[in-house]
């Protein structure tokens, strides 16, 4: 028969509190202190106002800049190092010549991050409507805050199509555009597609993008296509 632990559970609260600290454990490791720090330091940032979005990987944050900065708010996104997906990120760094294959797992998501920045300045410079990326330093990366002064912009998928048929249209012109300057976003779905103020759609998360040159090209392009299709389908517009 199995034994039963004499060990006490801790009480939930207990239990929450000691989740929420290894959650922070990870977020704000040395290294992301670190790298946060000169962004203070450089008078990027004054603050980290509240978080928009934590999900495994990633926690995004929005922030007060510098007085002298020139932006009402900034997105502060935070990659966490220890529940980065490895293998993941690996498949979309090989095959892309701009980056390499790091065998360190902290150097991957630097990596990564760098990137997530260099797609953005890619799709900016291709006017393809995405946060404009303004620095990035190790697993920390700095953009175009969307949303109003009460609200992140919800996700595609929280908030519907602002005229399914127009944005329907609007995204499969942005998909096209990005695909004729050889690039391909590889991750587009109703949640990578924010619905800004004035019904406009920002496509986000852009670290698994790729150059034509990757082998995969083609079939990350049919998947982006094949991803909106189905969410707009239900709208009748496809
Ligand atoms: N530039 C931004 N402005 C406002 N909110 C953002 C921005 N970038 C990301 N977010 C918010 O953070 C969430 C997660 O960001 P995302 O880049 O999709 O990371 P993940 O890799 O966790 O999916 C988004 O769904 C959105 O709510
Ligand atoms: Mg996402």
């Amino acid at each position: 028969m199995a034994k039963v632990s004499k060990r006490k559970r801790p009480p939930r609260s207990l239990k929450v509190f000691k989740e929420q600290l290894k959650t922070e454990q990870y977020v704000f490791d040395r290294f992301t202190l670190l790298a946060l720090s000169k962004f203070f330091s450089q008078c990027v940032i004054k603050s980290l106002d509240f978080p928009i979005q934590s999900g495994k990987e990633s926690i995004v944050f929005r922030a007060t800049p510098h007085e002298d900065y020139p932006a009402k708010f900034l997105a502060v996104k935070v990659y966490m190092v220890e529940t980065s997906d490895f293998v993941h990120m690996k498949e979309y760094i090989a095959g892309d010549p701009r980056f390499e294959v790091k065998k360190n797992r902290r150097k991957l998501v630097h990596e990564w991050v760098k990137k997530e920045y260099r797609n953005l300045l890619l799709c900016e410079k291709m006017g393809v409507l995405v946060p404009h990326p303004h620095m990035f330093k190790d697993n920390v990366l700095i953009m175009d805050y969307i949303g109003d002064a009460h609200a992140p912009a919800p996700t595609l998928k929280e908030h519907g199509p602002f005229n399914p048929a127009k944005d329907y249209a609007f995204l499969l012109g942005e998909v096209e555009k990005m695909r004729k300057n050889g690039f391909v976003h590889a991750d587009l779905s109703e949640y990578n597609v924010l619905c800004g103020p004035e019904g406009r759609l920002w496509m986000i998360d852009l670290a698994q993008g790729v150059l034509q040159s990757h082998p995969k090209f083609e079939a990350w392009h049919a998947r982006d296509v094949q991803n909106i299709t189905r969410y707009f389908r239900r709208y009748g517009v496809c």
